[in-house]
């Protein structure tokens, strides 16, 4: 049995302010119509032996999650749901997925961990890929899908690769987020891989790795579970008290750095973490002065600029560089270079109430 287990966490607060607290990332509608949420959704469903997805998701979006996933007419496979209370990161996520797997289907199911913010383009390559993930996870290794990395990204794990052993290599080391020296150092030398944040195990690995690496969240984990779980229905909801007191970790933290049976299956499929408005851009075609737009614009003298409009007209004129993210009540004028640091707005805002 493969379980896809969609992440469908937090608001991105990278891309704000079209996703916010109200109308997080996994909603946000490409321009084919389709949502984040709607396409990982299909990318779990179609893989061979999917018998149900699986999504871990905030409780306030559970209904705007099956109807996102209802507007896609797609009946198999069965749907199921664990919901939170709040974010408390992805290892308490992950490992109580991996408590209602095990339920359902025993310890030998195997999980495809995929975050809803992430686009794949390339089906059929990523459908080869996760057949020899899911190979090497039946083998209780903890598997993870490697991008060739085209730059020092300070914001994914980096995965130092070893011997090759088929379609899988061997980890040598895993770094989550390093700093832009050690980045740019790892590019260097070429042996590393980042890590796609896409794992595949089996829900019986996935738990031994906890109750050997982080035993104090696997026990709070455990008792959580038992506190929440339901009459093996699909959709569990979580118990907020214990799940107050696990952790706030995520998995890489959590289990990838420390564990020895770690696997990458090196990806050749294209690959983007929609993870700031630089990558949202890239998903929209240049016109010749290398402008990309969304919504009604008109540009002079302008060069590499991003408009995301919504229904107003937006004209830019003599700028290069900017991005410019218009919504009804909000307005983002940022520097290309500076958009990891739209998250620091939001930050602001908290503060000011
Ligand atoms: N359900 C649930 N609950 N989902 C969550 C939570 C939570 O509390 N926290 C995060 N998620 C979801 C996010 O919505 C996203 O889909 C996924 O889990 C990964 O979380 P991110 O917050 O986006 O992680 P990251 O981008 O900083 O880092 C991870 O991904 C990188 C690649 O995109 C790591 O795995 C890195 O190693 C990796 O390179
Ligand atoms: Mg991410």
């Amino acid at each position: 049995m493969l379980v896809p287990v969609i992440l469908s966490g937090g608001a991105g607060t990278r891309l704000w302010p079209v996703s916010r607290e109200g109308h997080p990332k996994p909603f946000m509608r490409l321009a084919d119509g389709q949502s984040l949420l709607q396409k990982t959704f299909l990318r779990g469903a179609r893989q061979e032996g999917a018998g149900e997805v699986l999504t871990i998701t905030n409780r306030d979006y559970y209904f705007r999650s099956k109807d996102e996933y209802a507007a896609l007419r797609q009946r198999e496979p069965r749907q199921s749901f664990l919901l939170e209370p709040f974010g408390r990161n992805t290892a308490p996520a992950i490992l109580l997925g991996a408590f209602k797997v095990r339920e359902a289907y025993g310890d030998d199911a195997v999980m495809l961990v995929l975050p809803a913010d992430h686009l794949i383009a390339d089906t059929a390559g990523f459908a080869r890929h996760v057949q020899h993930a899911v190979a090497a996870a039946r083998q209780g290794k903890l598997v993870t899908f490697g991008i060739v990395p085209t730059a020092p990204e300070t914001g994914f794990g980096y995965i130092a690769c070893g011997a090759a052993d088929g379609h899988i290599r061997q980890v040598r080391g895993f770094v989550e987020k390093p700093s832009l020296e050690v980045a740019q150092g790892y590019l260097a030398s070429g042996d590393y891989l980042w890590n796609s944040g896409m794992f595949c195990f089996t829900a019986g690995a996935a738990l031994a790795a906890f109750r050997e690496h982080c035993p104090a969240l696997f026990a709070a984990g455990e008792a959580c579970w038992a506190a929440s779980r339901g009459e093996g229905s699909a959709t569990t909801e979580i118990d907020t008290d214990s799940f107050a007191g696990l952790e706030d970790i995520s998995i890489d933290y959590a289990i990838m750095e420390k564990a020895a049976n770690v696997a990458v299956v090196p990806a050749s499929f294209d690959w983007s973490d929609i993870g700031s408005w630089n990558a949202m851009s890239q998903l929209v075609e240049p016109d010749e002065n290398n402008n990309r737009a969304i919504g009604e614009t008109i540009t002079f003298a302008s060069h590499g600029c991003y408009i995301h409009g919504d229904d107003r007209l937006i004209a830019a004129l003599g700028v290069d560089d900017l991005i410019v993210v218009d919504t009804p009540d909000a307005l983002l004028i940022s520097h290309k270079d500076h958009t990891q640091d739209v998250k620091k707005v939001v930050q602001k805002l908290k503060t000011m109430g």
